[in-house]
């Protein structure tokens, strides 16, 4: 009885997964209109509080090595290379903070530091198990999204 239960459980979650991740636009998909996207890239809505763990986490966004943030004053080293993202939420509306994320470049130039975090548009030497990659998930970059959202 519980391994039937369970069996169902696995199927119900992957067949949800499945959905989900067929929603998602795939990087070479997204489409840039000026500096705008204006079609999130998942069905999900973006999770704040997510996107602040994303922003934080050294494996994931690792924002901080170059971005100062007063919403986290109890994390150590906050970067300089980049401008302090106090108020971003204020500056730039959702559909360009997207692209900022997923292409800085399309947004900065070719010659900002800024990585493109859902981007294949990335340096000539790229170690082979990473080509086709990007730094974060569609959904990561959502819930970056609603979190800088939320520094006003
Ligand atoms: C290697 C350094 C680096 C990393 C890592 C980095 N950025 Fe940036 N970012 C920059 C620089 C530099 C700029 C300024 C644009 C320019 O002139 O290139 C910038 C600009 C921005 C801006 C616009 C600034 C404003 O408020 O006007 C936002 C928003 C931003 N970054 C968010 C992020 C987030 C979120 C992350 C993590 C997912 C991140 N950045 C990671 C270097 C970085």
């Amino acid at each position: 009885m519980e391994i039937r239960f369970l069996s169902c459980a696995v199927f119900v979650c992957s067949a949800a997964y499945f959905t989900f991740a067929q929603a998602d636009t795939a990087p070479g998909d997204v489409e840039i209109n000026a500096i705008s996207i204006d079609k999130p890239l998942t069905d999900v809505a973006g999770d704040p509080a997510n996107g602040k763990k994303i922003f934080i986490n050294r494996k994931q966004g690792n924002c901080l090595a170059c971005h100062a943030n007063s919403d986290m004053k109890d994390q150590l080293f906050h970067g300089e290379v980049g401008p302090s993202l106090d108020g971003a939420g204020t500056r730039w509306q959702e559909d360009h903070l997207r692209t900022i994320l997923v292409n800085a470049k399309a947004v900065f130039g070719d010659q900002t530091v800024m990585p493109g975090f859902y981007s294949l548009e990335v340096g000539a030497d790229v170690r082979k198990d990473l080509i086709g990659k990007t730094i974060l998930q569609a959904q990561d970059i959502e819930d970056l999204v609603a979190y800088l959202s939320t520094l006003k």
